[in-house]
């Protein structure tokens, strides 16, 4: 059984769509069977593609999500994912909010709580500088070796 795997930020321009493509690039590499996707629980960004900022970041890293467009989250992806990862405690709050069962409850977790990290959330990089990118990269980075080795 392929594993379906959702990551939820807030605008899904610049958290979610990174870690969906750290995470679609070592299942390419590793050759795993298993789905990805992203979405935000605003529709502020519905439609476009990656901040320019998380692209250029991710390229850096030889890793393309020019292709990826932004979505909302909705109710029927409890039904479509398995496991739902989100970002922070806000995103966790927006998420939770939207579950009717202790089923949907359990596939919601933060992303981070899989690595070995001091922090718990990602930061939200979108009024921040480019640096912010890169120590979003890293914490991804990480927890996507954390999920992967679970397996
Ligand atoms: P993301 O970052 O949730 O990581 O995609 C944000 C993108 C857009 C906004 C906030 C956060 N915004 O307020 O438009």
């Amino acid at each position: 059984m392929p594993k379906k795997v959702l990551f939820v930020c807030l605008g899904n321009i610049c958290r979610s769509p990174m870690a969906h493509g750290i995470l679609r690039h070592k299942i390419n590499q590793l050759d795993l069977d298993w789905d990805v996707d992203s979405a935000g629980t605003s529709s502020f960004h519905v439609g476009e593609a990656p901040d320019n900022r998380a692209q250029s970041t991710m390229l850096e890293k030889g890793i393309d999500i020019s292709d990826l467009k932004a979505r909302s989250f909705s109710p029927n992806d409890f039904n479509a994912f398995d496991e739902i990862y989100v970002m922070d405690d806000s995103n966790y709050r927006d998420v939770l909010n939207q579950t009717n069962s202790d089923e949907q409850r359990e596939k919601v977790k933060l992303f981070l709580t899989l690595s070995n990290q001091n922090v718990k959330e990602v930061p939200d990089p979108y009024y921040g500088g480019d640096s912010g990118f890169e120590h979003v990269y890293n914490l991804l980075s990480n927890a996507t070796e954390a999920l992967i080795s679970k397996k």
